[in-house]
């Protein structure tokens, strides 16, 4: 599996799993086992998930060893603020039954932001994480925390997708030596992303399907990506993409997909950030 160095020296798959919508812990489990015996070496969970436990299980029942596993999860907007912060650590830690988090980070630019980074800051010198960072940060929040921190944030996993591109912000991150990761590379299947006729087309010339097209496009981009399924098959065609490399005129060919804008969020949605701050989790 190929890896990035992070800004810390620590290394990183470049692609890994996601687990966010497996509600059912059964399937959960199953399905993080399916990814480690396929071969994936990153999971990634988060608090508000509510399926750290069946995560911690399916590690377990893989059988592979925890240091060949890199595993994040993320701190919930509830228990931000120093104290919440070490708390929710250390019961994510319980129910992913681990002692160290690979990566540990915030998943809402809001709450108390800076006090939990001061915790991160300590567990991370502490041993008990060895990276930690940032989810759904804008630049402005990103340079800030930057600025004012001693600690940078070594990732900032935020959405990107053929329709979302992210390539003014991840050059401003590249700038900052922080590690672009994206979340739902496949838009969630969104605006029939699995037919869209440039992809398919493209998909055809390599012989490969458009979800491989996309994460090979993505990982071409040095960005980590973290598909997610439930399926087997597709758990192993997700991972099957290193055995192809797109030419430069199908990266420009997808490119032209960009619409510079989120299919998850509108900017300066006011609602939306009163209805993320209001959602408490039985965590
Ligand atoms: N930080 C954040 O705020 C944030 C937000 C969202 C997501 N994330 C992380 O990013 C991960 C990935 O994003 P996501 O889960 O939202 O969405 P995604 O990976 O873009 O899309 C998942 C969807 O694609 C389908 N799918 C997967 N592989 C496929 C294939 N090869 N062919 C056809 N369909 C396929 C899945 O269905 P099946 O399961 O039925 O195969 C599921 O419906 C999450 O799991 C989570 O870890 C983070």
């Amino acid at each position: 599996m190929q890896k990035i160095m992070l800004n810390n020296g620590v290394e990183m798959p470049i692609l890994g799993f996601g687990v966010f919508q497996i509600q059912d812990e059964k399937e959960c489990e199953q399905a993080v086992c399916d990814a480690l015996l396929a071969g994936y070496r990153l999971i990634d969970t988060a608090a508000a998930y509510q399926n750290e436990e069946a995560v911690g299980r399916g590690i377990k029942r893989s059988g592979i060893p925890r240091q060949e596993i890199f595993v994040t999860t993320k701190l919930w907007i509830q228990d931000a603020g120093y104290n919440s912060a070490k708390k929710a650590f250390k019961n994510a830690l319980d129910r992913l039954q681990l002692d160290y988090l690979d990566l540990y980070l915030i998943h809402q630019p809001y709450g108390d932001i800076y006090g939990s980074w001061r915790a991160m800051e300590e567990l991370y010198h502490e041993g008990k994480i060895k990276a930690i960072g940032v989810s759904n940060f804008q630049n402005d929040r990103l340079l800030d925390l930057i600025m004012n921190n001693e600690v940078k944030p070594a990732v900032n996993q935020v959405e990107t997708h053929p329709f979302f591109q992210q390539i003014e912000n991840a050059q401003f991150m590249k700038e900052q030596n922080v590690q672009i990761q994206s979340w739902g590379p496949f838009a969630e299947g969104k605006k029939d992303i699995f037919k869209n006729e440039v992809l398919v087309e493209i998909s055809g010339k390599y012989n490969k399907s458009v979800a491989q097209v996309i994460l090979r496009w993505l990982t071409q981009r040095d960005i980590v990506v973290i598909p997610k399924s439930v399926r087997e098959e597709r758990i192993i065609e997700n991972i099957n993409i290193f055995d192809f490399n797109l030419k430069q005129e199908d990266m420009e060919l997808i490119q032209t997909l960009d619409t510079k804008e989120s299919l998850f969020n509108r900017p300066n949605d006011m609602a939306r950030v009163k209805s993320l701050n209001s959602m408490r989790f039985n965590i």
